[in-house]
């Protein structure tokens, strides 16, 4: 049974366009069961033109944070007042909390489910160890060369369709940060210790991405950060080529996880299988 909304019910949520589909609240609202907390966690929609009003509005005191996804990590970042050094990094915000005074604090926890996921799913991998690949250069591509960079990696092969995007993002990471066309992927892939597709490529079953998964050393990690579906076409040439393989699914958990004690207090209980009830709202 649902606990009871009451006066001290603490409230936080996520902001995306389109949302409805997000998993997010099903893991928070799971969590907050599952830890005995008068809190509730919803999601907003607000107008992709307007998501400044709608965040000023809540400077007032309405909730503790929110999470924010797709389209509004830039500008939740450049609206807020204070700036963690992992959002700077990856140039995009996932978390704002709201202060007691009226500002906006962003931060970035994909990272951290990044590389979360990377330890869970594959345990033997270090991101040190080597050089990554990852493909695609928008936002979700730069929070993982930053954080990867942040994490030891000598050297992150950012390998896109559009060049001119790829080499934008290895100058503004910095040192260990290298720009490939799509179309080389195959020699970038020489020597990785792992493959992260951050392209929107694959999503809700679009055609993959055609890259010669081959090419990587038989031990390199393949990790995809879609989830919907779970086994993406990318996943799944690299099962069949008998790569390790991480899903996105791990990554938006371990990303939800330091969200949740920002938001209340508390450490994500780990006496709820939220993957579990992720997997059977995805249908798998
Ligand atoms: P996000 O903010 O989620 O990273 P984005 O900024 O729209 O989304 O970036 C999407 C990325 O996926 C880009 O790197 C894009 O390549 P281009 O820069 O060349 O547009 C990449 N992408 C999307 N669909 C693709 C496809 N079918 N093949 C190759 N790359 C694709």
């Amino acid at each position: 049974m649902k606990p009871p909304i009451t006066g001290k019910t603490l409230v936080a949520g996520v902001a995306g366009q389109p949302i409805a589909h997000s998993l997010s609240p099903l893991i928070h609202n799971a969590w907050l069961a599952a830890a005995g907390i008068d809190g509730v966690y919803v999601a907003f929609a607000p107008d992709a033109d307007r998501f400044e009003v709608f965040i000023d509005g809540l400077r007032g005191g309405a909730v503790r944070g929110l999470n924010v996804t797709i389209p509004f990590k830039e500008v939740a970042l450049s609206i807020a007042d204070i700036v963690s050094e992992r959002a700077q990094k990856a140039a995009a915000a996932n978390l704002l909390t709201f202060e007691p005074d009226g500002r906006v604090t962003a931060d970035n926890t994909d990272g951290v489910g990044l590389l979360g996921a990377l330890a869970a799913q594959a345990p033997g991998f270090e991101p040190s160890a080597g050089p990554i690949a990852v493909l695609g250069a928008g936002g979700a591509a730069r929070g993982a060369v930053a954080a990867l960079l942040s994490a030891g990696a000598p050297q992150v092969r950012i390998i896109n369709r559009t060049l001119a995007k790829a080499e934008a993002v290895a100058g503004a990471v910095g040192d260990g940060a290298v720009a490939c066309p799509l179309n080389a992927a195959g020699d970038a892939f020489a020597g990785v210790t792992a493959v992260i597709n951050a392209t929107s490529a694959g999503l809700s079953g679009q055609a993959g991405l055609d890259v010669p998964l081959e090419a990587t050393p038989e031990t390199a990690v393949v990790m995809d950060m879609v989830y919907k579906p779970l086994e993406t076409a990318f996943l799944a040439e690299a099962k069949r080529l008998g790569r390790p393989t991480v899903d996105g699914l791990e990554m938006l958990i371990r990303q939800a996880a330091p969200s949740f004690e920002a938001f209340y207090g508390a450490v994500a209980p780990t006496n709820v299988d939220v993957r579990a009830l992720a997997l059977e709202a995805l249908g798998q």
